[in-house]
């Protein structure tokens, strides 16, 4: 067998999508939209609600919440009340918005694979208000886990643990003896969950293939028909998924996705930091014969705009002007061009579209950005699209990654 052959027999999104179930998702669908945001400070920094829905009696705190807060709340019982009768409600999390469904009902969960048009076998996270509902899904704990827990939940770290049996819906772990559980660190996730009082599978709530929701406008783009209802609490913050890891009995923490902590702050907590080898492959130059990834998502085409990307690395004098030529050269040719840059070189570059993603040195910034910028460059209709390479440091990892994912791994080098 050639070397070719073999990578066409590689899985990826493009080769298989489960066709049959984006025609059950076909059905038509009212979606509920529920405008929560009242519940949060404008900047959309979270305000502490810190109460679960189910414990904010709306006649003993109505002197105390204005009408609008009021009302929010009165909407997130509803879409509580959603998800307890096994429908489909996207929500936002402090890294991109999830669709959310009860992981112990099969029919809600294959409602969540259906809408996406996700393959079956790329499992979900399941997501928790409380570390009490922990032991309900998971048979043990270590320590290594239980130091990562303690030091970063809430918040976008998710960690692979032996699942209990019949604790979720087969569907939930793709019939893995795991199940990938965290709890997001953002007020209205935690307390939709809360009042929903089931845990909630959740992936990203776009359609498999597109950048992840940054904004409840993506779900609506992505999503709207085809399921319950779209929760919207305004721009998440972290902007990249949950970093996914498994943490060994020897106290080493395993990341099998990089994202929102970084390998540095795991690194402060755990004995011994690794990363799935399948994901060093990465970017260089990794062939058919790379490992199989731990997680079953990472080996899907992910994220990828309709244009031609590519990812330019190198001294960042060397970045720019192969970056000037390269999309003059395109131009010339007729395409419509598209730059991803950082703010020190966005002034200098002619597109058709140029997207700053911050100052190269405040990464945070390129990840809260990245994914609403890879969705203007379709909006845009680029056909040839060049990104900036950062730093593969702290969250530059998971910026990295999710770039060459969406640049179905073509990276330049220059300099
Ligand atoms: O930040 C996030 O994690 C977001 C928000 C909504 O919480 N969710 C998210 O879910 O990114 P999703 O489905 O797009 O990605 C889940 C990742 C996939 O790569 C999947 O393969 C992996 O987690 N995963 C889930 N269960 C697993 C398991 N038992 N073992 C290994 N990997 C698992
Ligand atoms: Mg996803």
């Amino acid at each position: 067998m050639t070397r070719e052959h073999e990578k066409v027999q590689q899985p990826s999104f493009e080769d298989k999508p489960d066709n049959a179930a984006v025609e059950r998702a076909k059905v038509e669908h009212n979606t509920a939209f529920w405008d929560v945001r009242a519940l949060l400070h404008e900047q959309g920094e979270a305000e502490n609600i810190n109460v679960h829905v189910q414990e904010i009696s709306p006649v003993s705190d109505v002197k105390k919440v204005s009408a609008a807060r009021e009302a929010a709340l009165a909407d997130l019982q509803a879409a509580a009340a959603c998800l307890r009768q096994g429908k489909t409600v996207a929500f936002p999390t402090e890294t991109v918005y999830g669709l959310g469904a009860d992981a112990r009902s099969t029919e809600a969960v294959e409602a969540v694979f259906a809408a996406k048009g996700r393959p079956s076998d790329n499992p979900l996270i399941v997501h928790i208000a409380h570390r009490d509902q922990l032991h309900e899904l998971v048979t043990e704990v270590n320590a290594a886990a239980e130091a990562l827990m303690a030091a970063f939940w809430p918040g976008p770290l998710t960690l692979v643990l032996p699942v209990r049996p019949g604790a979720v819906s087969p569907r939930v772990t793709a019939g893995l003896d795991t199940v990938a559980v965290r709890m997001p660190d953002h007020p209205v996730a935690l307390s939709l969950i809360a009042a929903a009082a089931c845990p909630v599978a959740a992936p990203s709530a776009n359609r498999s293939g597109r950048p992840s929701p940054t904004l409840a406008a993506h779900v609506r783009e992505d999503l709207d028909g085809r399921i319950g209802g779209i929760v919207d609490g305004g721009p998440t913050g972290v902007g990249v998924e949950s970093t996914v890891v498994q943490a060994g009995d020897d106290g080493t923490v395993t990341i099998l996705r990089p994202g929102g902590i970084t390998a540095e702050q795991l690194s402060a907590v755990a004995a011994r930091v690794a990363t799935d080898p399948a994901l060093l492959a990465e970017g260089s130059g990794g062939d058919s014969n790379s490992p199989a990834p731990r997680s079953p998502g990472m080996k899907y085409t992910h994220y990828a705009p309709a244009g031609s990307l590519c990812v330019v690395e190198g001294p960042p004098a060397a970045v720019a002007a192969w970056t000037r030529a390269a999309l003059a050269e395109a131009a010339q040719r007729g395409e419509r061009t598209a730059v991803l840059a950082f703010a020190e070189h966005a002034e200098q570059y002619r597109a058709n579209a140029v997207f700053s993603l911050g100052d190269a040195s405040e990464l945070q910034e390129a990840a809260r950005r990245l994914y609403a910028a890879l969705r203007s460059c379709d909006e845009q209709g680029a056909t040839y699209i060049v990104a900036e390479a950062c730093s593969r440091e702290g969250l530059g990892a998971a910026v990295m990654n999710r770039l060459l994912k969406a640049a179905g791994n073509q990276l330049i080098q220059v300099g």
